[in-house]
């Protein structure tokens, strides 16, 4: 096993390079040390980048240029000059560029912050007037302050082209003055303080306006604030993570450290703690491997002893023991073959002279044997008539094996299906039927409620109900069952189990609800409907259109008063009643929600009342699939 110790060194040294510190001094805490200045403006740091900060130093849109010892930031297209910046009040003194020279600059652009992902907001302290351009000249009388009350036209020359301008601090939509303005071609909102809106509103001088532009506004801003004070309290630098767009603290004695964690290890600390899981687990890893090349057999006696207390745990009736060769003898060497499934063979065997066992061989490839040992924790709780018995088990590293009673009539299947084909002898009466129903609902009863540990099958089909002597029917095959506390009524499962056509759509898909108890009520369902059905509800070999998909088919032919014609057959009065019986219970098991199924009590209850009395199901099934009902009226 060299490869194997190679593979081991190699999750070693990638453990040790993972868990040790990165190099002291990252690189982006220096780089975010940096204070950028501009003109006036000094000690420019985080939320702004741009300058000499890198872009994962800063917030986006706080990008800073230096333009002729002028602070500049663009927001939304708009350029703006810095005046000040108060990082205690968050806030942001700003003035137009393009309107610090005259109000007619080239490019008109519109002042806004209220995009909703805009870090800046305008603070009380400024309001937005409206300049106009390519208006139409006004004579007097017929000017605007004849209308208005104040003088605020302006001539300029833009794109050299003489235009007029008119502007206002409130809007006159709907007025004279509303309606003169709309014929001007362009205009542009700009904010203004408050402080000038009244020299403006009087003012008969464009210069008012300039000087207005000119003084500025305050911007409020918004950039993870209080995380990068808590970082800034901690010693640490704010920046942000390019990749993830989020926040992040880069701290002096590493790479990025939380700002919300409390208390940080000093660097010798986590390169201690580092190395001490690193040889730790390079330990583990060393003498396990060790353990596994020198001492295969004592890893096996641990295995065996981890089953026993397991066994212990989980039955107070644990079954006997055997060893394999117990198993072998018991079987005369596999020689009488039962049956064959995805589990592995059963072997008819022989306790004594007159006493037979079923012996069921699991395939080896099974590595832990945990379904194994589930398997026999959940036969060996249970005692109950319609449940086969478990009369011992064997483990001897990868051989298993579960000895049970033998069933002289083998499984349901052989009985059910294609009954119209097999010999009379094979049919079984429609009492039998019904009692065979009846068992397996007791059975399963005793399984969801009748001991402390609810048990769920989950893998109820023909093939796992044994039939005894007196065709009593016996619940086995536990390889799929799950062991769940009574109070926990829905359990989380990590991959579907079942078998196709009995499986709940729960099971397969969570959006019917949870996986619980209802799950095996819905395979108790699918299967005693095949069993009044005669044939498989899914057809899987059968071409597509000679397929009928029974549960539909039944449902249709339910609330006919006339008698049900299975196979061809017309039965009697009884036994159409036990027909019909079955149906509605059935129906009722297999809805597709599983709250809207019975619980296995009530399933019992309902097969014992009179079929007057049951209510016909709703339809379970969202919509059949692909199958049209002629077709199997057409075989008959
Ligand atoms: C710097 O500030 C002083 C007064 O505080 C001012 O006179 C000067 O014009 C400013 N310089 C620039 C480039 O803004
Ligand atoms: C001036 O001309 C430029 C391009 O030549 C154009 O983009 C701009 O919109 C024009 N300005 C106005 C106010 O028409
Ligand atoms: C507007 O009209 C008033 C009188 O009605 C006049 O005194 C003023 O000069 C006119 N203004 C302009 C810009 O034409
Ligand atoms: C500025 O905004 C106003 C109102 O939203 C709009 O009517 C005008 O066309 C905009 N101007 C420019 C240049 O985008």
């Amino acid at each position: 096993m060299p490869s194997k110790f190679l593979f081991f060194i190699n999750i070693i040294i990638s453990l040790v390079l993972i868990l040790s510190p990165k190099p002291v001094f990252s690189n982006n805490y220096l780089s975010c040390s940096v204070r950028s200045s501009c003109g006036n403006i000094s000690d420019i740091g985080y939320p702004f980048w741009g300058l000499d900060r890198p872009e994962s130093c800063g917030y986006p849109g706080f990008k800073l240029s230096c333009s002729e010892s002028e602070l500049e930031i663009t927001i939304s297209s708009a350029t703006y000059r810095v005046l000040a910046i108060n990082k205690e009040s968050q806030t942001l003194h700003v003035s137009r560029t393009d309107y610090s020279e005259n109000l007619c600059p080239t490019h008109l652009i519109n002042s806004t912050f209220e995009s909703e992902t805009s870090p800046f907001q305008q603070n009380g302290d400024s309001q937005d007037i409206r300049l106009y351009y390519g208006c139409q000249p006004l004579t007097a009388p017929q000017n605007l302050t004849s209308i208005l009350g104040i003088s605020n036209q302006f001539d300029c020359t833009i794109n050299n082209t003489n235009i007029v301008g008119y502007y206002v601090t409130r809007e006159f939509a709907g007025t004279v003055t509303g309606n003169f303005l709309r014929s001007c071609s362009n205009s542009v909102i700009i904010p203004v303080p408050n402080s000038q809106v009244p020299s403006l509103e009087e003012g008969r001088d464009p210069d008012d306006l300039e000087e207005a532009a000119k003084i500025g506004f305050q911007l409020w801003w918004s950039a993870d604030d209080t995380r990068c004070n808590n970082c800034v309290n901690k010693g640490g630098q704010c920046g942000r993570n390019l990749v993830s767009g989020g926040f992040e603290c880069y701290c002096s004695d590493g790479d990025v450290c939380s700002p919300d964690s409390k208390s940080k290890f000093k660097f010798k600390w986590k390169l201690f703690i580092g190395l001490a899981a690193a040889i730790t687990i390079a330990i583990c890893f060393v003498v396990l491997w060790l353990k596994r090349k020198w001492l295969p057999n004592q890893g096996n006696k641990n295995q065996d002893g981890r089953i026993e207390a397991f066994i212990k745990k989980f039955g107070s009736l644990t079954p006997r023991r055997y060893s394999y060769a117990e198993i072998k003898k018991m079987t005369n060497k596999f020689n009488d073959k039962l049956g064959q499934g995805g589990y592995g063979s059963v072997y008819k065997g022989k306790l004594s002279e007159d006493r037979f066992v079923a012996v069921k061989i699991l395939s080896e490839s099974k590595g832990n044997g945990e379904d194994f040992m589930n398997e026999v924790a959940s036969i060996s709780r249970t005692s109950h008539v319609n449940i086969v018995s478990l009369l011992g088990f064997c483990f001897e590293r990868s051989k298993r094996a579960l000895v049970y009673e033998f069933m002289p009539h083998g499984s349901l299947d052989r009985f059910i299906y294609d009954r119209r084909l097999h010999h009379q002898s094979c049919q079984l009466e429609w009492r039998t039927l019904y009692d065979i129903a009846l068992g397996i609902a007791r059975g399963l009863e005793y399984l969801h409620q009748g001991c402390n540990t609810r048990i769920l099958h989950f893998d109820i089909k023909p093939h796992n109900i044994l039939l005894d002597e007196n065709f009593c029917p016996k619940i086995s095959d536990f390889g799929l069952s799950k062991l769940c506390e009574r109070k926990e009524s829905i359990i989380s499962m990590t991959c579907a189990r079942g078998t196709i056509g009995y499986i709940a759509p729960e099971v397969v898909c969570r959006n019917f609800g949870g996986v619980s108890y209802k799950s095996d009520v819905y395979s108790y369902g699918m299967m005693v409907l095949e069993m009044v059905g005669g044939r498989k509800n899914i057809d899987v070999g059968v071409s597509q259109t000679s397929e009928v998909y029974f549960p539909s088919w039944i449902y249709k032919h339910l609330d006919q008063s006339m008698n049900l014609n299975l196979n061809g057959v017309i039965l009697e009065e009884e036994e159409e009643e036990i027909a019909r019986k079955l149906i509605i219970v059935s129906l009722w098991c297999i809805q597709s929600y599983p709250s809207d199924r019975p619980m296995m009590t009530k399933v019992i209850e309902m097969l014992q009342e009179n079929l007057q009395s049951l209510i016909i199901p709703p339809r379970p099934f969202v919509s059949s699939p692909l199958r049209s009902p002629k077709s199997l009226e057409h075989q008959q």
